[in-house]
This record gives structure tokens, C-alpha cells and sequence, in this order.
């Protein structure tokens, strides 16, 4: 069953079947049904690719929480889609020690092989976005990359044709 939301989008509910039985498995490990929310929005972003708005909203729901305070937290994580995006997440530290080191140099060149063109948008073969981000904690490695859950340290743009070969 769909549910229209303010957004007026048409919205088919996440928390069905095996990712509601998921959800339900989550709540004896929390203290509260509140503090279910980061994995709860990991259940959405792994069923659908991105948390819609219409998500958001179930979430909010299901947890007995606000949609502003769900929306607050989807998006203050990077980690989080509130748009759809490709099949690979790219996430460049740009913050200073990196930029100092080339992060800059490596955000172009990962935007220029993959066709995404600019920050944020899906490459025409749906297959990548690239973002940039604050210190992944890797400081000393710059560049740092996260591909996916894939953490690549010492990024050059020599290197990143190469890297992507292995994400189709
Ligand atoms: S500044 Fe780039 S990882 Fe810390």
C-alpha cells in the first residue's frame, strides 16, 4: 500500500517483509525505539538507493520521532542520500591537509573519468557520483577516498582510471 506524504509524493513503504523484520531485529539491541535511527536509515538507503522524502517520513513514523528531526540527521551525514545517485558513491577529502596535497587535482580527475561533470550529479551511465567531503580521518595518506565502503588511501589522479576500473 502507497501513502502520500506533504511532498505530495507517492510514497511505497520500505518497512515491509524482510527490511521490516530487520528493522524489528534491531530494536532489543537499543535502548529506545528513538535510538534505532542511523541503522534504520541504513535499512531504507540499502532497500531503495536513497531516502526519499515519503522514507523520511515513514521513518519518523515507525520511530515515534518528528520528519524535521529525521530530516536533521539525514542531512547532517554525508553517508546519507537525500537524491538518487549512482551505483558507486565517491566521498574525496578535500578538507586543507588534503587539498595541500593534491586533493583538489584528484577531485577533478575522478569527475572527468567518470562523466559526472560536476559535484553531486550521476554520471550519464548511472554508474557513479562524486562528492566532496570533510577529513575522512586518514590525514597522513591524502588523498583518501571512500568508494562505497571501500576506504583507498594515497589517491593521485594517475591512479584513479585504474581505481574505477573495479566498480562496473
Ligand atoms: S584532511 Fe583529509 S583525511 Fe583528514
Amino acid at each position: 500500500m502507497s501513502t502520500a506524504h506533504a511532498a505530495g509524493e507517492t510514497h511505497q513503504p520500505v518497512f515491509v517483509g524482510p527490511t521490516r523484520a530487520q528493522l524489528e531485529a534491531l530494536f532489543p539491541k537499543y535502548p529506545t525505539k528513538q535510538s534505532v535511527l542511523l541503522p534504520a536509515l541504513w535499512l531504507v538507503q540499502e532497500a531503495r538507493g536513497w531516502i526519499s522524502e515519503g522514507a523520511l517520513h515513514e521513518v519518523a513514523e515507525v520511530l515515534g520521532l518528528t520528519p524535521a528531526y529525521v530530516k536533521g540527521v539525514v542531512t547532517f551525514y554525508t553517508m546519507y542520500h537525500t537524491h538518487p545517485v549512482g551505483r558507486h558513491f565517491i566521498q574525496v577529502c578535500t578538507t586543507s591537509p588534503c587539498n595541500i596535497c593534491g586533493a583538489e587535482e584528484v577531485t577533478k580527475a575522478f569527475l572527468r573519468h567518470t562523466g559526472c561533470g560536476e559535484l553531486g550529479a550521476t554520471s550519464p551511465d548511472g554508474r557513479f557520483t562524486v562528492i566532496e567531503v570533510e577529513c575522512l580521518g586518514a590525514c597522513g595518506f591524502a588523498t583518501p577516498v571512500l568508494i562505497d565502503d571501500d576506504f583507498v588511501e594515497g589517491v593521485t589522479p594517475e591512479r584513479v582510471a585504474g581505481i574505477l576500473q573495479g566498480y562496473k
